[in-house]
C-alpha cells in the first residue's frame, strides 16, 4: 500500500471478527517493529504475541478494550537496557517502545489487518498476571484482527486539527 494510503487507512478497530491474522502478516507486522529505530540502537523492546484463549481471557480480566481481537501484541521495555539523555529527564524506554509499537500499527494497516493501540489497563497489573519478567515495563496493547461485519471509525477519527493550531514556524 502507498505509504499516504496507510496513514489515511488506519482508524482504531473497535469491533473484531474471529478471523485470525495470518502468520505472514503477523510476521510482516513484527519486522516493521524490528526495523524501528531506537536511541542508540539499543532494542530494549520485547513483544509478547497473546494468541491462546487462556493468555486473552487474562487481558479481558484488566481491560474492556480487546473488542474480541484475536491477537493482541503487548509491548514492552527491558528498563535495565535504556539510555539516559543529557540533563537526566527522559530516559529512551518508552519512546523507542512507543516508536516500536507505532512502526507495528501502521503496517497492520499496509497488510489490510484492522488494529487499536490501548493504554486503558494498569501495566503493573498485566505484567503481573502474564509473569513478565521484573526489569521490564509494559506501555501498550496493541489489538490486531479484522473488522466485524459493520464495524466502523468512531466519529472522532474524522475530527483532525489543522495544521495551524499544531505546527508553528520559527
Ligand atoms: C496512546 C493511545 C492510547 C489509546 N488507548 C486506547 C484505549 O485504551 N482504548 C481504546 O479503545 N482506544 C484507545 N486508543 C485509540 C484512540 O482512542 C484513537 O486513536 C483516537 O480516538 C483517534 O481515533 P482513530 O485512531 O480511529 O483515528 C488509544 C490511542 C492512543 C494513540
Amino acid at each position: 500500500m502507498d505509504f499516504k494510503e496507510v496513514v489515511k487507512n488506519r482508524y482504531s478497530c473497535k469491533k473484531y471478527s474471529g478471523r485470525q491474522v495470518e502468520f505472514d502478516k503477523l510476521d510482516a507486522i513484527l519486522n516493521a517493529g524490528r526495523l524501528a529505530p531506537t536511541a542508540k540502537n539499543l532494542q530494549e523492546q520485547h513483544i509478547y504475541v497473546i494468541q491462546s484463549n487462556e493468555t486473552l481471557a487474562k487481558i479481558d480480566s484488566l481491560t474492556p478494550c480487546r473488542y474480541g481481537a484475536p491477537t493482541v501484541i503487548v509491548v514492552a521495555y527491558n528498563k535495565e537496557n535504556v539510555y539516559t539523555y543529557p540533563g537526566e529527564k527522559y530516559s529512551s524506554g518508552i519512546e523507542d517502545a512507543t516508536i516500536v509499537a507505532t512502526h507495528m500499527l501502521l503496517a497492520a494497516t499496509n497488510e489490510n489487518v484492522d488494529s487499536c493501540w490501548v493504554n486503558f489497563f494498569d501495566p503493573d497489573k498485566l505484567a503481573k498476571i502474564l509473569e513478565l519478567p521484573q526489569n521490564e515495563e509494559v506501555i501498550m496493547l496493541l489489538d490486531l484482527g479484522y473488522a466485524a461485519e459493520g464495524a466502523c471509525p468512531l466519529s472522532n477519527h474524522f475530527s483532525r486539527k489543522p495544521l495551524i493550531d499544531t505546527v508553528t514556524y520559527l
